[in-house]
């Protein structure tokens, strides 16, 4: 009897019903959630006199005994099953015969599934957060190796001023750092416990819901019942900071696409994490870099998708709500595996630091400090930037860099200009005077590389 209810009808279920209904194909990855949270509810029945110490201590051994055997392979998940529920239950009620039967005395569905998904998200919160951390790593020793690796930063896509390739990467490293704290508080908030809500309405069983609680690592239980049941808000604020994180690989994933072209050449992927063409045999494509930022799609899908199917539920329970697994399902698998595929990527890339340095002497992105040094010697800014303006323009029909001019050239537009202005529009003087916090000068970049690796050693963060 793979049913768990039944008595009230006179009909089979029509087998199309059956099939559109029942969640077994999809939430049997919550197998170990739902066995967790049925033994802290067994202990918990136990402790409060509702089962006998037998029935209780047979219950858990049961339970035990399903999961190991579904670890090993003995048991498997066969068809005709409902859901996640009713395939433990019965298979509890196969082992152990009677006792198993009052297993979900004081239960519904409606707070086992609540309490099984929010197990399921606080563990996979934590899984992401690992992943997180070991990039964060990756992320940052490339930053300490390339602290003197000149580059252009770029704005509107155009060179701007000279960055180093550690500082480039830095901006990345604050963005996952935040994806990090994103999951923390997440994982902070979601720290009520909704099993004892029963349907709705509580029950009418002496349940000690701070012992549940507790056994399953939450600080305490739901507040309200009907609220304990119906509430996804914890997988929405997941998925929302899974999006984000997302976004933030797709945007990484891009920059590595482009430097890895043929025109800009700063990167060189690792063969190991390329593919080839099957007809043009030059070709060395990113497809990894494109899919991370083509999947992007379908996270942001579950986001919207589970917003969307929540907005309109009246309470409390109502089966819309098994449609919050699937979707979930794909989009935490979807960044998990975009986070160590593109990990795995970053750290296995070539940095080409000649094309980066010379692409950084080329663009004019010296231009500002030449302005600058004008500054130095009394040109008020404004006026600065009119004759530097004028200087890059020469310089573009000239064919030549601003490094290129000889001192005369650059008196011809003012004789403000001296001797010392090559060294003042140099690559390493545009990058190294640069020294406000968070700035790509040496000694700045050495501070922040200093206390992201403080940060990364700080075991307690993780949460
Ligand atoms: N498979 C269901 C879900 O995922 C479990 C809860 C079923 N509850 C019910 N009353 N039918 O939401």
């Amino acid at each position: 009897m793979a049913q768990l209810w039944g008595g009230r009808f006179t009909k089979e279920t029509d087998e199309l019903v059956k099939k559109f209904n029942d969640s077994l194909p999809f939430d049997r990855r919550l197998y170990e959630q739902d066995i967790r949270g049925s033994a802290a509810h067994a202990a918990m029945l136990g402790k409060q006199g509702i089962l006998s110490e037998e029935e209780t201590e047979k219950i858990i051994e049961g339970l035990g005994s399903i999961k190991a055997d579904l670890e090993s392979g003995t048991l498997q998940f066969s068809d005709g099953y409902e859901d996640i529920h009713s395939f433990v239950e019965a298979n509890l009620i196969e082992r152990i015969g009677e006792a198993g039967k009052k297993l979900h005395t004081g239960r519904s569905r409606n707070d086992q599934v609540a309490v099984d998904m929010k197990l399921y998200v606080r563990d996979q919160i934590r899984e992401t957060d690992d992943l997180l951390k070991h990039f964060l790593t990756t992320i940052l020793t490339v930053m300490e190796e390339n602290l003197d690796t000149y580059m252009p930063g770029f704005t509107h896509l155009q060179k701007a001023q000279p960055v180093t390739l550690a500082h480039h990467f830095g901006a990345y490293f604050e963005m996952f750092r935040r994806d990090r704290e994103r999951m923390a508080s997440i994982l902070a908030r979601c720290d009520t416990c909704p099993l004892g809500s029963g349907a709705l309405a509580g029950t009418t069983y002496p349940l000690d819901r701070d012992f549940t609680a507790k056994e399953l690592g939450f600080i305490r239980p739901s507040r309200n019942s009907m609220d304990g049941v119906s509430d996804r808000d914890y997988l929405i604020e997941f998925l929302g900071a899974l999006s984000i994180c997302q976004m933030h690989l797709s945007r990484f994933a891009e920059e590595m696409i482009l430097w890895n072209s043929n025109e800009y050449r700063f990167v060189e992927l690792d063969d190991a994490f390329s593919t080839g063409s099957s007809i043009m045999p030059q070709k060395k494509n990113p497809d990894i870099a494109e899919l991370v930022r083509g999947k992007t799609g379908r996270v942001y899908g579950a986001l919207t998708a589970l917003l969307t199917t929540m907005k309109g539920i009246p309470l409390a329970y109502n089966k819309d709500m098994q449609e919050d697994k699937e979707l979930s399902f794909d989009a935490i698998d979807t960044v998990k595996s975009c986070l160590r595929l593109f990990d795995g990527c970053v750290a296995s890339m070539r940095f080409r630091k000649d094309v980066m340095a010379a692409s950084a002497r080329n663009g004019f992105t010296n231009a500002t400090d030449a302005a600058d040094y004008l500054v130095g010697k009394g040109v008020p800014f404004r006026d600065a930037h009119g004759i530097v303006g004028a200087l890059v323009l020469h310089c573009i029909d000239a064919g030549c860099a601003l490094d290129d001019l000889s001192l005369e050239e650059f008196r011809s537009f003012s004789d403000r200009f001296e001797e010392d202005i090559f060294d003042a529009i140099s690559l390493k003087t545009c990058v190294e005077k640069r020294l406000t916090k968070g700035a790509p000068g040496r000694k700045a970049m050495e501070a922040e590389v200093k206390e992201a690796r403080a940060y990364l050693d700080e075991q307690s963060f993780r949460p």
